[in-house]
Formats: structure tokens, C-alpha cells, sequence
């Protein structure tokens, strides 16, 4: 009977160990690092706006049902929906989403890793007062050398791969649970220090405008995707990461509750990443739509010259790598769960599998910033083409299919029990989320983007 027994890999030690860890998935790159640069490209307040309510009508019912889902399942995301499919007396084909999702968190970590490494290689430019008085030219500079050297990219690529494996490698309690508990509270202390920084650039009320002052003109069909899109990143929905997590929960905790938190914390830190980049932006002329570049080409010539820059700006970049490594292991922990189960893996072993496949992938977009980036498809670099396809189309589909499969397929008597909402309004209102309006603003949007439908 799925629900009643407790995972093989072990469980959070308490409420608080998951809420830390799910929080530890969600924050990460995708805040800090994305979430300005995609405001920035697609005109600030409109997107900004569009992200949020996909946040509370999209994101969060999908959450719970994710978690739900993996904590009925007690298993990797593929055997997940395997035996709750089985239980249920439906098709063995929905073990699919697990596939899909391994496949994603793979491709994900695979640019995720590169990224990582520039923040890595940051940290060290930082501490050693490389920024310390440098120019918006000498900036830019030392990014466009930075990225242009493929050895140099590859390295801290490599670097970051091994130090998610040997996260990975040591285990729900020992590993992941250890590492989140340290690291998350230290991140918000760091950030609540920066905000404060960006209070006194003078420029605090023109980022915040930028940030929540929504122009309508500025955002089409394409930039609500990739805010839509954004929602699932940036919350690990649609792959299996909160899956996984779920499984892990222990049954007596509130799903909705531990979720609200998850996703409440989660998009403080991405506002408050953008109330940090944008009053710096605007404050040294600096450009809000440069592209992934955006944090690395512009924080770094505030840190050169503002007081106490060389301190700050290496607790950042430090900041940014430990969101980074907290959402690293959850893209790569599907895998390895499917692998100690299934193949009769160590931890440790299938660690070193998932980490060698993902790192192999990785050195695509490694090249995609030098050697190979005139290599186009659809006018995409291999990087790009990564970004879009997995935030944009495979996490906002997995999430449809887990929405369908949460609320078609499993019958309400498991969502009932599993959530403890009640039958009353409470559960009606997550029911109806999940089961029309999430899958039907997907759609609905999907079939925009590609000119299907005209809405
Ligand atoms: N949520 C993470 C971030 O914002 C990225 C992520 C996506 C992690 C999907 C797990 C699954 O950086």
C-alpha cells in the first residue's frame, strides 16, 4: 500500500530538515543569476508580475502535488510512478515522467555546473582584489577573457561536478541534510546584508520601480513562457527534484504548509536578488538586458568601488555558489536514487556515474561560449538551446503530466489522505488548480508561443 512505509534511502530528520532542503533546491542560480538577467531581457514589472501569479496559480498547487505524489511513492521518481500506476490499475507507461525528468535534471546540472564554475572562479577574483577599482571596460573584460577560455571554463566546471558528487555521495541524512542546514540560513543573512548595501546606492527606488511597475507593452507571448517557465525552475518543479524530496518526508508532516514556506522563501530571495542587482545596475549606468552575463559584468564594478567591496563581494559569490551546490544536488538526486535502486548501486558509485554523464554533457556548453558559438540552431547557441528547451518546454510539461496524473489518474480518496486539507474549500481550490487551471495556462501558453492559437 503506497504511503504507509518509509524510503530505503532514509528520511529528513524532521520538518525542518525537508523545509531547508526543498528551500535548498529551489534557491539557487535560477534566483540569483537568472531571475535578474530574464527580467532584465524581457522589461522588468510586467514579467516580474506574470512570474508571480505563475508562482501562487501554477507553482505552488503543482508543489504539493509533486511532494504528495513522491511521498505516496517512497521511491525515485521513475519507480514512483511506477507502483503508484500500478496501484492504482493504470498503465506502466507513466513511469515515462520519470525518465523524462532524469533526462532533464541531467541536461539542467550539465549548463548548471558551467555557470556554477563562473561563480566559483568569481569568489577567488573577488577575495583576491581583482575587481578593487577596475571600470565598467576592465570588467567586461575580464568576463568576455573569462568565458572565451574553454580550459578555464572546463576546470571550475570539473570542480563543481566533484563537489556535488561528493554531496551526493554521502546520503540523504549525511549529505544533503547536513550541507542544506548550514548553508541556507547563512545565504539569507548574506542577502539581507546586501539589500541593505543596495539601500544606499541611490538608485534603490529606480530598481524597485524597474522590478514591480508593470508595462504591458514590454512582454509578449514568448516573455510569459519564459516567466512561466521561470516558475517551475526556479521552484525544481517538473522533474522530480521535489519528488524525490517528498519521498524522503516523513508522514506526519503538513504538505501545504511546508510548501507555502518553500515557495514563500524561494521568491523573497529572488526579489531580493533583483532589489540587490538593479539599484547597482541603475546607480553605475550599467545595462538591465546584457544576458547571462548580467551579474558577472555589473556586481563586480559596484564591488570595485564601493566600501568594504573587496568583503561583500566575495560573500556573494560565495553566497551564489552555495545556492548553486543546494540545487545541484536535487537535479542529480533522481538519478542516483533510480541507480541504487535499480542497479544495485552504492550511493557512492552512482554518484560518480551521474556526475561523469552530467560532466561529459556539460563540456557543450563549456564550448558554447567560445570555440563553438557561432554553432546555431534556431539561432540558439548549444547553451541557449539547453536553457530554453529544459525551463520553458520539458519542466512546464513534466509539471502538466504530474498535474494530470495527480488529479485525473490517482484517486481524490490518496490526494485527500496524503494532503490533509479537509474535504472542504481548502482541498477543492488545490484540486481545481491542479486539475484545469494549471494545465490549461501551460497549454494555453505552449500553443501561444508556437502561433497555434491566438488569445
Ligand atoms: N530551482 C533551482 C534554481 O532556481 C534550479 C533547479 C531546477 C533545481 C530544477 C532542481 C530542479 O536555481
Amino acid at each position: 500500500m503506497p504511503g504507509n512505509d518509509v524510503s530505503i534511502h532514509g528520511e529528513w530528520s524532521s520538518r525542518w530538515a525537508f523545509v531547508l532542503a526543498a528551500t535548498g533546491s529551489a534557491v539557487g542560480l535560477g534566483n540569483i543569476w537568472k531571475f535578474p538577467y530574464i527580467t532584465g531581457e524581457n522589461g522588468g514589472g510586467a514579467f516580474v508580475l506574470v512570474y508571480l501569479i505563475s508562482i501562487g496559480l501554477i507553482g505552488i498547487p503543482i508543489m504539493m502535488a509533486e511532494v504528495m505524489l513522491g511521498r505516496r511513492g517512497r521511491l525515485s521518481p521513475i519507480n514512483t510512478m511506477r507502483k503508484l500506476a500500478k496501484a492504482g490499475g493504470h498503465s506502466r507507461h507513466w513511469q515515462w515522467l520519470g525518465w523524462a525528468g532524469v533526462l532533464t535534471g541531467f541536461l539542467i546540472l550539465s549548463y548548471y555546473s558551467v555557470i556554477a564554475g563562473w561563480a566559483l572562479s568569481y569568489t577567488v577574483r573577488a577575495a583576491t582584489g581583482e575587481f578593487t577599482g577596475a571600470d565598467a571596460g576592465t570588467i567586461k573584460n575580464i568576463f568576455t577573457d573569462f568565458i572565451s577560455s574553454p580550459l578555464a571554463l572546463l576546470g571550475w566546471h570539473t570542480l563543481f561536478i566533484v563537489m556535488t558528487m561528493v554531496i551526493v555521495s554521502r546520503g540523504v541524512r549525511g549529505g544533503l541534510e547536513k550541507a542544506v542546514k548550514l548553508l541556507m540560513p547563512a545565504l539569507f543573512i548574506l542577502l539581507v546584508l546586501l539589500v541593505g548595501f543596495a539601500i544606499n546606492t541611490g538608485a534603490f527606488s529606480r530598481g524597485v520601480e524597474f522590478l514591480f511597475y508593470p508595462d504591458f507593452a514590454r512582454i509578449g507571448w514568448n516573455g510569459i513562457l519564459i516567466a512561466m517557465g521561470h516558475a517551475f525552475f526556479t521552484l525544481s518543479l517538473g522533474m522530480g527534484s521535489i519528488m524525490v524530496y517528498g519521498s524522503y518526508l516523513p508522514k506526519n508532516i503538513s504538505i501545504a504548509k511546508t510548501t507555502f514556506l518553500i515557495a514563500g522563501a524561494d521568491t523573497l530571495v529572488a526579489l531580493m536578488a533583483g532589489m540587490v542587482i538593479f539599484p547597482i545596475v541603475f546607480a553605475n549606468d550599467l545595462q538591465a538586458g546584457s544576458g547571462p552575463g548580467l551579474i558577472f559584468q555589473t556586481l563586480p564594478i559596484a564591488f570595485g568601488h564601493m566600501w568594504g567591496g573587496l568583503f561583500f563581494g566575495t560573500l556573494f559569490f560565495i553566497l551564489l555558489v552555495f545556492a548553486a551546490w543546494t540545487s545541484a544536488i536535487s537535479l542529480i538526486e533522481p538519478a542516483v536514487a533510480w541507480l541504487v535502486e535499480n542497479h544495485n548501486m552504492t550511493r557512492r558509485k552512482a554518484s560518480v556515474v551521474a556526475g561523469f554523464v552530467t560532466w561529459f554533457v556539460g563540456i557543450g556548453t563549456v564550448l558554447s561560449f567560445n570555440l563553438a558559438d557561432n554553432i546555431r540552431l534556431f539561432g540558439k547557441t548549444f547553451f541557449d538551446l539547453l536553457d530554453y528547451l529544459t525551463a520553458n518546454i520539458l519542466l512546464p510539461l513534466g509539471g502538466l503530466i504530474m498535474a494530470i496524473f495527480a488529479t485525473w489518474v490517482l484517486s481524490t480518496k490518496s490526494s485527500v489522505s496524503e494532503l490533509e486539507l479537509g474535504e472542504g474549500l481548502k482541498y477543492s481550490l488545490w484540486f481545481y488548480l491542479v486539475k484545469f487551471v494549471a494545465p490549461i495556462a501551460v497549454l494555453v501558453v505552449f500553443l501561444n508561443v508556437i502561433n497555434v492559437i491566438n488569445l
